[in-house]
């Protein structure tokens, strides 16, 4: 059963990658929507104010909390984050909380931090309000799914990248619901292994479909990924049990090549050395989405 200092840490570490994730759908959601849909654009504006003011909280209370390890692994923000935010909202006009930023790279871990009983049973109800907020922004994201599917309304982004961020956001509900019940992070690996081939694969081909035409040495490198993460999407689906650590040691290497890839991309976006029609902050989001993966997949190959 999962309490006390592990429920905390795993509860706040969850909520600082994926809360900020969430919020970032909502700015991808309201750059990629028409003026016409303005009624849209607030909404997406609205729950992405929700994300950033419950996250300010949490950033708040996990300070000293957090392991070293998820701090070190830039899955929460990376060197890139701050400026990729200034480039966007300087490009669009979008509105990016940036405060939110600077004091997530001040965030520290401290050894002798005190994990207390109040401390609990607060992350319990901070985990909950993510729940009410993740079901608000699930049902706002199926929404404009349906609407796009049916051509009642255009996006700037693919159909199956608006289905990708659903997938996204219930997978971090379906891991907020399991924390309350209290059952271990390290249960079903292979499940969550296929969930993260499958999003890796997905961003190798976004990427390949954003670049410009010209980048076409880019586009190889993306269409190679987008077939290894197949590959290992299929055999990771056909992995037993007993053989997980064999597929996690594949998972591992792949996925390290990928985040080189995508850092490589995010810098080179940001230096406008490439062109695409990726926004800085998704090229940024997409290698914190990498850097998540290998930190489940570091965690779990000490065990093997
Ligand atoms: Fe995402
Ligand atoms: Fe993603």
């Amino acid at each position: 059963m999962l309490e006390g200092k592990e429920f905390i840490q795993k509860s706040l570490e969850l909520n600082l990658f994926f809360g900020r994730i969430m919020k970032e759908h909502m700015t991808f959601i309201q750059v990629s929507l028409p003026i016409k849909n303005s009624n849209y654009i607030l909404e997406a504006d609205e729950l992405k104010r929700s994300f950033e003011g419950v996250l300010f909280e949490t950033v708040e209370v996990a300070n000293g909390a957090i392991a070293k390890e998820s701090i070190d692994s830039n899955e929460l923000v990376t060197p890139f984050t701050l400026d990729a935010e200034r480039i966007l909202e300087d490009l669009t006009g979008v509105c990016i909380n940036k405060d939110l930023t600077l004091a997530e790279l001040q965030l520290v871990s401290d050894p002798d931090f005190k994990f207390t009983p109040s401390l609990e049973n607060y992350v319990f109800d901070l985990n909950n309000r993510y729940i009410n907020l993740m079901q608000e922004t699930i049902d706002f994201k199926e929404r404009l799914s349906t609407q796009f599917r049916d051509c009642d309304i255009f996006m700037f982004i693919y159909p199956s990248m608006l289905h990708h961020l659903i997938e996204e956001g219930q997978f971090y509900l379906n891991t907020l619901f399991r924390l309350q019940e209290r059952r271990k992070i390290t249960e079903d690996m292979l499940k969550k292994e296929i969930f993260w081939d499958e999003i890796m694969g997905e961003h190798a081909q976004y990427i390949r479909g954003l670049l410009d035409p010209s980048e076409k040495k880019l586009f190889q490198v993306a269409d190679s990924f987008a077939e290894l993460f197949e590959k290992l999407l299929k055999e990771t689906k056909e992995t037993d049990k007993k053989d997980i650590c064999k597929i996690t040691k594949k998972n591992f290497q792949a996925t390290k090549e990928i985040k080189e890839f995508k850092g490589d991309s995010t810098e080179g976006i940001i230096q406008c050395k490439i062109k695409s029609i990726i926004n800085p902050l998704l090229a940024d989001h997409t290698l914190r989405e990498a850097n998540r993966y290998l930190r489940v997949l570091r965690e779990y190959l000490k065990k093997c």
